[in-house]
């Protein structure tokens, strides 16, 4: 008997805090005045990265009955640290936090796992040497890097070409606590949760969009955040790993209860939907400045796909499940211009790629487009699955695995302890014997 055959996802599910706005709850709750209680914070490793530097940086931070309580030191209170800060795996720690500590008057040196020391950190560090911090790059990109922070930062009007919310956020955390009027441009707009925290938080700042996509952020520094708490709403980039599954195996019917749905984290959603994907999406209001709200996914036959390379910083965390819905949808998917996913955990478009054809389906890169002919002929499984200790990787091909007749040979689940820790417990609860 196939697991196809065996199981299906039927239930309703919590599932943990969005990994994004958990990092900016805890770094803008440090950079606060007063004390900020989180909700629902994610607990996860890479969260867990950016509370211990949070504290090697003067912050205390303790959890109390389920909340995190932070006490903030203002935007320029680190304190200089006696230890190396460690990002982990985390890029989003280690790039929001380079932002945060370039503007106070500390030396650091940052270091992270064998993944993070391999990618590029100069497509931010060049921003902050511009305004005056002084930073020492292992070969001019990498991790360790050491910054000296300068209190005089320069106002700067600054230009991103590559989309990252990363790059962006780095810089609105320095905007604030320069004197005078910093620019920051994004040729591509990018997740917008750390706009939608400071408008929360109550830091005024000016954002436009023109017709050609591009934005234009304005911030009169210096500000002061005075502490608000926050309640993070469910992560949609986890909540995905479940309407995937669901979609691709008969008989589920699931729904997931307070999710985020910030339009620049959903467009998956759509993506599924044009596939053919049975899934509702209900709003049922606002947590601490994001839209949240329940969605139904019923088992669908889907159909294959052009994904333009437009929505590329829409859909970046997840290529990697979309990948697993395409190879089961009918025709030949393109998901076009994904050459950031060079740059993730791991090389995500070689591993998803390497992955789907160890697993016996059709998958080819030509130049930055992943193009992948779906097939309903049932999987045999048993094959090997690389993670290149890749989170997503890992959990996108455990959803592959519910519809493979014999289990798939995963190398390593541990790395899902980096964004979803109760992704194999929220698994298991859904799974139900047909
Ligand atoms: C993130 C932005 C994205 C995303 C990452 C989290 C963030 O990275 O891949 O998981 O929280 O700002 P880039 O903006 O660098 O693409």
């Amino acid at each position: 008997m196939t697991i196809q055959e065996k199981y299906k996802l039927n239930g309703s599910l919590n599932i943990s805090g969005d990994k994004s706005i958990s990092h900016r709850s805890v770094i803008m709750g440090a950079m606060s005045i007063g004390q900020t209680k989180i909700h629902n914070l994610l607990e996860s490793q890479d969260i867990m990265s950016t509370i211990n530097i949070l504290r090697k940086l003067g912050v205390k931070i303790k959890k109390r009955n389920g909340v995190w309580i932070i006490n903030g030191v203002g935007t320029c209170g680190f304190k200089q640290p006696n230890q190396k800060l460690d990002a982990g795996n985390s890029g989003t720690t280690s790039r929001l936090i380079f932002g945060a500590v370039a503007t106070n008057p500390i030396k650091t040196l940052f270091t992270g796992d064998k993944s993070l020391s391999a990618r590029p950190m100069s497509r931010i560090t060049n921003f902050l040497e511009d305004i005056g911090a002084k930073i020492i790059l292992t070969k001019k990109n990498y991790l360790p890097i050491s910054i000296q922070g300068t209190q005089n930062s320069l106002p700067l009007k600054h230009t991103i070409t590559k989309p990252s919310a990363q790059i962006k956020s780095s810089l609105m955390l320095a905007a604030i606590n320069i004197a005078g009027q910093t620019t920051i441009i994004e040729k591509q707009a990018t997740r917008d949760h750390t706009e939608i925290m400071f408008k929360y938080l109550g830091i005024k700042f000016k954002k436009k969009t023109f017709k050609n996509g591009t934005t234009q952020i304005i911030i009169d520094g210096p500000k002061e955040i005075l502490a608000k708490n926050i309640h993070v709403a469910s992560d949609p980039s986890s909540a995905a790993f479940f309407i995937v599954g669901a979609l691709i195996t008969p008989g589920s019917n699931i729904e997931i209860k307070n999710v985020c749905l910030n339009n620049t984290r959903v467009a998956y959603i759509e993506i599924l939907r044009k596939m053919g994907g049975n899934i509702t999406v209900k709003k049922i209001g606002k947590l601490s400045g994001e839209s949240i709200g329940n969605i139904k996914v019923k088992y669908s036959k889907l159909k294959s796909i052009e994904i333009s390379k437009k929505l590329a910083p829409y859909l970046i965390d997840e290529y990697p499940i979309i990948a697993i819905a395409a190879s089961q949808a009918k025709g030949v998917t393109k998901m076009k211009g994904l050459s950031e996913l060079r740059y993730k955990e791991s090389d995500r478009l070689k591993s998803i790629n390497k992955n789907l054809i160890a697993s016996k389906i059709d998958s080819l890169i030509r130049n930055d487009d992943l193009i992948i002919k779906g097939s309903d002929k049932s999987l045999l499984g048993n094959n090997k699955i690389t993670t290149y200790h890749d989170h997503r990787i890992a959990m996108s091909f455990s959803i592959l695995n519910l519809i493979c007749k014999k289990p798939l040979k995963i190398d390593d689940l541990r790395c899902i302890q980096i964004s979803y820790p109760r992704f194999k417990q929220d698994l298991k609860s859904l799974l139900k014997n047909d």
